[in-house]
């Protein structure tokens, strides 16, 4: 078999950002997602509830990453997983929904992302996660991670499925409620149900919101921690009520899973806000070796620096995940997706290769 792992490590000498995982059990969530659990490697698999890892799949030939999100705890359960939800004509979704056995090896980037919490015994807080689809795997980790962890803090869920066989985790929720009983409220929105359905249902909107945090939390309490992930239009709601709300920024945590950079551009194009595209040179130097390379009309930095095949780290290749964040040392570039970044990254003049096309002609980054 085509050997990824192998590959990088022997092209680089290097790889500590690489591992392969064997899948130790996969477990059919609902009709169209999966969660695949990992036999723990040796030394244990390092990570934070929250964050995400990156599969690296020979598929058709082709090498593919995307990113998925740990639905795991390591306070409490004892193999990381990730939750899997096809896409429609998705191509690494609906293979391992497909295709993956256990016994089976993959090969992984380790986790990273921002997404996450820190936890001490004392602290009495309240966290309210709102999450829609798929957006509930990394919550899930973040929920059992508080629940353990916390004692004195309360988590509330408003989580929106389409329908009730689509609900993801509900099982596990209920045995979570049950388990925690007072400190974990879950409030399931459907926006599909069958007639039967007593919860709430229809589009989640801000009055839903609004409600729900009324009757739950007390809002402005500085304690408070907010996360929300789930599809676009439900993350721009969900981040939008939390505002108007008076809830400062640092307080809500935000995950992305998915951007359309092209529609992005598109737009940056039609206000005027993108160079001209002209092929340019850049210097990209990676964990201290520096490669020189063009960067074609057309294309980001990473796409040039893949092609000419220098290991330049990345996962979802859409602005949002991070792992091809370097610091723009000289130059300027067009960044099209900067939703991964934080804003004090970006004034330190961080940049996501993956979403960055050059716009003058001394660039130089370092990726570390
Ligand atoms: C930080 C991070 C964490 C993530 N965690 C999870 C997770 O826990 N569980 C999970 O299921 N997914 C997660 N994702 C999404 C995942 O990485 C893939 O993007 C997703 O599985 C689709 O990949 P694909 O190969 O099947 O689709 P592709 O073949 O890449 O895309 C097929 C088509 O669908 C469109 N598309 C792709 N993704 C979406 C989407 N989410 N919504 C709408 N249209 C889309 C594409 O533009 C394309 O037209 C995460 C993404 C990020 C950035
Ligand atoms: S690869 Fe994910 S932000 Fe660039």
């Amino acid at each position: 078999m085509f050997n990824l792992f192998k590959k990088k490590k022997e092209e680089n000498n290097k790889g500590d950002q690489y591992l392969s995982l064997k899948i130790r059990e996969v477990v059919k969530e609902t009709p169209d997602t999966v969660t695949i659990f990992f036999e723990q490697p040796e030394p244990y698999l390092d990570y934070k509830a929250g964050q995400y890892l990156t599969v690296i799949l020979d598929v058709n030939g082709k090498e593919e990453r995307r990113s998925y999100s740990l639905c795991t705890s390591p306070f409490v359960d004892p193999y990381p997983g990730i939750t899997v939800k096809r896409v429609s004509g998705g191509l690494v979704s609906n293979y391992l929904n497909d295709q993956i056995r256990p016994g089976k090896t993959i090969e992984i980037m380790k986790p990273l992302g921002n997404f996450v919490s820190e936890y001490h015994s004392k602290n009495k807080r309240n966290f309210v996660m709102i999450a829609g689809g798929s957006g509930i795997t990394p919550i899930m980790g973040i929920t059992k991670s508080v629940l353990v962890n916390e004692p004195e803090s309360k988590v509330t869920l408003l989580y929106c499925s389409r329908s009730e066989d689509q609900i993801i985790f509900k099982n596990e929720l209920e045995k979570l409620e049950e388990k925690y009983d007072g400190r974990l409220m879950v409030i399931h929105n459907l926006s599909k149900p069958l007639d039967s359905w007593t919860g709430l249902k229809g589009r989640l909107d801000a009055e839903k919101i609004k409600d729900v945090l009324d009757s739950t939390v007390e809002l402005r309490k500085d304690t408070n921690r907010f996360y929300v992930c789930g599809p676009e239009g439900l993350m721009k709601t969900g981040i939008e009520t939390l505002k108007q709300l008076g809830i400062p920024d640092e307080r809500i945590m935000e995950e992305s899973f998915y951007s359309d950079l092209d529609a992005k551009e598109q737009e940056m194009k039609e206000a005027g806000l993108l160079s001209p595209e002209l092929t340019r040179e850049v210097e990209v130097i990676v964990e201290g070796e520096s490669f020189t390379f063009e960067v074609p009309a057309g294309k980001t930095i990473l796409e040039a620096g893949l092609d000419e095949d220098v290991d330049m780290p990345y996962s979802c290749q859409s602005g949002l995940c991070t792992a091809c964040r370097g610091r723009l040392i000289s130059g300027k570039v067009d960044m099209i997706e900067d939703a991964g970044l934080s804003e004090s990254e970006i004034a330190e003049g961080y940049i996501l290769c993956c979403s960055s096309k050059p716009a003058s002609s001394d660039i130089k980054i370092n990726i570390e």
